[in-house]
């Protein structure tokens, strides 16, 4: 019998960001191969292509997260190997690879946390209107029943999408991602397809995998007010919160999407048909949340809904993406979302962007501490959540591997292993050997104590 007591520790990445091997074994395109090809949408022009190999190198990763010690990986899977084209017949050489995955990782004791939906979408359905069109949430829930009827059991948690808002907001409204669109009224309509593709493939897994936990990943970006002292400034950080993160927490938790959002013209709400909110809210196993930084807020009464104008918390830390080291925020978060839920929370993906360099040649590479000490202080902060009662289940580091991200390409590095994309060697840095230590020691706390609850 698998054991999925006990706190969780383990590192995470994603399909396109590591797999490479984008043409083989029957894979087709994905939207971010298309994006990718696109002149200006990455930074440095690159693309997941080759990534990190990890569809070949698969084993070595797994031997790194078994000498650190790791619980789990948490992984995506990418629709395009699968069933390639969106819809139809399953790829069995995809699934194959998945299979050797989790198989490999369960033999080495490795617990498996499976993301479907991690931004690859097929091509051929952004074709047909991708997230924009709700024919695509049913393509969805099929595809995720393919994984489930192979994978079944094994795979300790699915999580059925990851960060539907930057596959909305970010996707089809900002343009920074895959498929690069500027249209709010497109965002809005993807807002309600992916809920509404959650909700269907929810279902299929409960009966396609009954004994693995159902659930679904969010990022949130907390606002806090610039002025706290000013009831306007408050009111700002409340309305960023509805059009953020209560825009899909309430239909996930609620069944309906918050009236503020909804009165807006052209809202997530107006793609509503019978049954659909029903459908959205089908009972979670567990809550994923990705957290990197807080927004700080002000009043944009100019500004289209929902008003508010972001601003750089000047004089404090942040990492090399621009974003503001702010460990208390996920306290905060924590706290909140649980007493909000009520559900089992996992902090799927936390960690430091940095400027590091390509190659060990020269000297510095593997000395992140500034990561180490990102991870060290979101860590406390996730701890003291805990000791305030939130039943926090486990925690993810992002990433296991330096690897593609996104519209920056490879100019910005997140994991805790250095990769030499020249050689693809790996070599764990710092703050890897520092995570290492410090799970090898909470598990030995948690052993000396008593289980909680
Ligand atoms: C998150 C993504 C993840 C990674 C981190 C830095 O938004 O889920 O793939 O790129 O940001």
């Amino acid at each position: 019998m698998r054991d999925d007591s006990g706190f969780v520790w383990g590192a995470g990445s994603s399909a396109y960001q590591v797999e490479g091997a984008a043409a083989e074994d029957g894979r087709t395109p994905s939207i971010w191969d298309a994006f990718c090809a696109r002149a200006g949408t990455i930074d440095d022009a690159s693309d997941g292509s080759v990534a990190c190999d990890s569809y070949h190198r698969w084993e070595e990763d797994l031997a790194l997260l078994t000498e650190l010690g790791l619980d789990a990986y948490r992984f995506s899977v990418s629709w395009p190997r699968v069933v390639p084209g969106g819809r139809g017949e399953a790829n069995q050489a995809g699934l194959d690879y998945y299979e050797r995955l989790v198989d490999g990782l369960l033999d080495r004791g490795l617990r498996p946390f499976l993301t479907l939906y991690h931004w690859d979408l097929p091509q051929e359905l952004q074709e047909a209107g991708g997230w924009t069109a709700r024919d695509t949430a049913y393509a969805f829930a099929d595809y995720a029943a393919v994984v489930a009827a192979r994978l079944g059991d094994r795979v300790e948690a699915y999580a059925t999408l990851n960060e539907p808002w930057c596959s909305s907001f970010l996707a089809h409204e900002i343009g920074e991602h895959a498929p690069g669109e500027r249209s709010p009224e497109r965002a809005q309509a993807a807002v309600h397809h992916l809920l509404l593709g959650h909700g269907l493939a929810l279902a299929r897994l409960r009966e396609t995998a009954p004994g693995s936990r159902q659930g679904i990943v969010l990022n949130f970006t907390p606002a806090y007010p610039l002025d706290p002292s000013d009831p306007e400034h408050s009111e700002a950080a409340r309305r960023h919160d509805v059009h953020n993160h209560q825009v899909f927490l309430r239909p996930l938790l609620q069944g309906s999407y918050p009236a503020e959002a909804a009165a807006q013209p052209g809202s997530a709400a107006s793609y509503v048909r019978e049954g659909d909110m029903d459908v959205i809210s089908g009972r979670l196993d567990y809550l994923g949340i990705n957290y990197y930084t807080r927004a700080l807020v002000a009043p944009a009464p100019e500004a289209p809904w929902p008003h508010v104008a972001s601003v750089r918390a000047d004089g404090r830390p942040h990492t090399d993406m621009g974003w503001e080291v702010y460990p208390q925020g996920l306290e905060d978060l924590i706290l909140r979302v649980w007493r909000e839920s009520g559900l089992p929370i996992y902090v799927t993906e936390n960690g430091a962007g940095l400027i590091e360099p390509d190659s060990l040649g020269g000297a510095g590479g593997l000395e992140d501490g500034r990561r180490w000490e990102y991870l060290e202080s979101h860590i406390a902060a996730m701890e003291r959540a805990r000791s305030a009662g939130a039943d926090v289940r486990g925690y993810f580091a992002w990433s296991l591997l330096d690897n593609f991200e996104w519209a920056r390409g490879y100019t910005r590095r997140f994991g805790i292993v250095h990769v030499d994309f020249a050689t693809q060697a790996r070599t764990p840095k710092l703050s890897a050997r520092r995570y290492a230590e410090h799970v090898a020691s909470a598990r030995l706390l948690s052993s000396a104590s008593p289980p909680p609850r």
